[in-house]
């Protein structure tokens, strides 16, 4: 038995480490595809997948039965010399000739299937990539918004892709395949999301300092909800106490918050950061790194650059009493 040990201890340490990774939950995992882009490629996945452990069984098989069957055994006779096998040869060649043209039919298929532009009706969503943080333009409903893209599940979303600055790259895992974001030159992804639920999604186009903080969510909703969104995208900020939202303008202009970022009705009307406008009602913010709360809300004012390494965003020394008002009055900008 404990002659035993060692292969009981490797063992067990191979089955926790590969069984490890079946827990979850895995919301950027590409293996679990919610829209008809991502059946298409999770499809062909599963197609070469499968003909692949085939293969690797044949292969594997064949090798420990050779092993076994004709090993080298104490007093056994040489071995027998053979020069060439004429059908062996051919077949050897042939086959993986034949595996690669059935893998490359359907994968040339998927690729140009997924290439092509958007067909038939479909919402156009612009999504512009800047370091590091995204935009989201809706040019039909005249909606602008910042990290968290909400789309109506069954509907097909024309994205069109360009960035303010360097090449990033869109991608939601669970929504579709990535797409390069490159500065002057529009690029295009489609999808149409099948069920309701949370999606995130990640630059995955190494872009700078912070490329690993771009972060973004999709909210895929029933079309009455998305309804519902788009009426509060489109009206001005909430003011729930007019005081407090005078109070919290002057705080915001003191900051100098509107050189940067717009908050429609107001004297903000900056282009550089993200639109503030329903800032309040986002689930996240700095680039969907932090929880939208007033604690994460005041360490980004307070410290945008330990936050995100290399932010653009300026902020001079502020007042305790500006920046609680500041912190204030975006989380009531619902
Ligand atoms: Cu943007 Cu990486």
């Amino acid at each position: 038995m404990p002659r035993r040990a060692p292969w009981i201890v490797a063992l067990l340490t191979l089955a926790t480490i590969s069984l490890g990774a079946c827990g979850g939950p895995f919301p950027q995992s590409a293996l679990d595809p919610a829209s008809d882009f991502a059946w298409k490629l999770q499809d062909l996945f599963e197609g070469i997948f499968f003909w692949a452990v085939v293969v690797f069984v044949l292969v594997e098989g064949a090798l420990i039965v050779a092993i076994l069957r004709f090993r080298e055994r104490p007093g056994g006779p040489e071995p027998k010399a053979t020069h060439g096998n004429t059908l062996l040869e051919i077949s050897w060649t042939l086959a993986p000739a034949i595996i690669l043209v059935l893998i490359a039919i359907p994968t040339i298929k998927t690729i140009w299937d997924v290439d092509r532009p958007a067909r038939g009706e479909s919402l156009v969503v612009e999504a512009v990539g800047h370091q590091w943080w995204w935009e989201f333009r809706y040019p039909d409903l005249g909606i602008v918004t910042a990290n968290e893209l909400h789309i109506p599940v069954g509907q097909q979303i024309d994205v069109r892709l360009t960035s303010a600055d360097v090449i990033h790259s869109f991608w939601f895992p669970r929504l579709g395949g990535k797409r390069d974001v490159i500065p002057g030159h529009e690029t295009q992804i489609w999808f149409t999301a099948d069920s309701a639920g949370l999606y995130l999604g990640q630059c995955a186009e190494f872009c700078g300092l912070s490329h690993a903080l771009m972060k973004m969510q999709l909210v895929a909703e029933s079309p009455a909800d998305f309804e519902v969104w788009v009426e509060g995208q489109l009206a001005d900020a909430v003011v729930t106490d007019s005081v407090s939202f005078a109070e919290g303008t002057q705080a915001f202009m003191r900051g100098g918050c509107i050189a940067c970022h717009k908050v429609r009705g107001t004297v903000a009307q900056g282009v550089i950061g993200p639109d503030l406008t329903h800032v309040g009602s986002r689930r996240r913010i700095a680039g969907g790194i932090l929880d939208n709360t007033p604690e994460n809300m005041e360490r980004w004012i307070r410290d945008s650059r330990g936050v995100k390494p290399g932010s653009l965003m300026i902020v001079p020394e502020l007042d305790d009493e500006t920046v609680n008002r500041i912190v204030e009055y975006l989380q009531g900008l619902k």
